[in-house]
């Protein structure tokens, strides 16, 4: 979790951003810009009485307005707190969806309606309801468990909600025996190995950490074998299996800052390297990351528009919303 910095003018952006070693897009002009557009969302904040929600993913420039950032988790907590009346929020439309639910009293934005998650769109209410009902009639204890990573119509139809931070003390904690876990297969799989729990899991999956292999990391640990391996639990069991902690993207930010290790692994989108690779200046961090394209639909231009248009406003239901709040509530008193 982290407050924004103060405005930082266009040379200290280059020279900050020149440690992530891609000059073509934070050139000297380019960060110019980029500070230009900086000055202009910090005032249109004031203006509209909103606050910046960032995940952990996003693009270096976007902390530099959020104020505040964090995982699925922090965020979902947060936007209850902040005064404020409008949330923007800078991550993917599920998260957007969380802060609406929490705040319905808010105006909640999102700033590009691409900014989808390969994990939500696996799963849809009806086929959820469908396989709950089937599978009650073998083990009539089930509960239903949404990772976070879901549509509010899913978390209304479930009985709890997850995120990375507290599957599996949550699923540990739920008074059954069988749970049936969607949408992501590999976190079912790793709250499986964590658990006494009898986990069923869902066909889905997140593209981004699905793409990493052991082989990605294997060829770094060669070289470096005291390396620190920090891995998402969405990533394939063959890759947890290689790990050195298991963490959200907060808990790997954690981690690194209060470990003695020098040298880490990080294994996830790499937005989270980047960030890591800037905030921690005194230890190294190697790559086994991919890039979420639904994360990077999320630019300083695209937030600059939210704000100046009070767009693109997050709307639900409001049986959908209260049947998604019950499930989220429940994640937060359990976690
Ligand atoms: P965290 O909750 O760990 O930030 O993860 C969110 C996510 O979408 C990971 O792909
Ligand atoms: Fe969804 Fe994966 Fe992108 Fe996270 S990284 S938002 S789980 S597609």
């Amino acid at each position: 979790m982290s407050e924004t910095a103060p405005a930082r003018s266009g040379e200290e952006l280059a020279e900050a951003f020149a440690r992530l070693d891609q000059p073509a897009v934070y050139s000297p002009a380019a960060c110019e810009a980029m500070a230009a557009t900086i000055a202009r969302i910090t005032a249109l904040k004031r203006d509209r009485d909103a606050v910046i929600l960032a995940h952990n993913y996003q693009r270096p420039e976007i902390f530099e307005v959020a104020d505040f950032v964090g995982d699925s988790l922090e965020l979902a907590r947060q936007g209850q707190r902040m005064p404020q009346r409008t949330i923007v929020l800078c991550g993917v439309h599920f998260m957007a969806e969380s802060a609406k639910i929490l705040s319905p009293d808010k105006t909640v934005l999102i700033p590009d309606l691409r900014a989808g998650c390969s994990l939500a769109d696996s799963v849809d209410p009806e086929e959820l309801v469908a396989r709950r009902d089937q599978l009650r009639l073998l083990y009539p204890d089930l509960q239903v468990v949404a990772y976070v990573n879901t549509t509010a119509a899913v978390k209304a139809v479930v009985d709890v909600c997850v995120t990375s931070a507290n599957a599996v003390a949550i699923c540990a904690k739920l008074p059954t025996q069988h749970i049936l876990f969607v949408p992501d297969e590999h976190l079912a799989n790793y709250v499986q190995e964590e658990t006494s729990k009898t986990v069923i899991s869902w066909s889905g999956n997140c593209y981004v950490h699905h793409q990493i292999t052991p082989e990605n990391i294997l060829s770094v640990k060669r070289g470096l074998p005291s390396v620190k391996v920090l891995v998402h639990p969405e990533c394939r069991s063959d890759v947890i299996a290689l790990a050195d902690a298991v963490l959200s993207t907060s808990g790997m930010v954690r981690y690194a800052k209060e470990s003695p290790a020098q040298e880490f692994l990080i294994v996830t989108e790499c937005g989270l390297s980047d960030k890591l690779l800037l905030e921690v200046p005194e230890k190294t961090f190697y790559k086994a990351c991919k890039l979420c394209q639904f994360m990077k639909m999320i630019t300083l231009e695209a937030t600059e528009r939210a704000l100046m248009l009070g767009q693109f406003e997050v709307v639900l239901e409001e049986s959908v919303r209260q049947g998604a709040e019950r499930s989220l509530r429940r994640m937060l008193e359990l976690s």
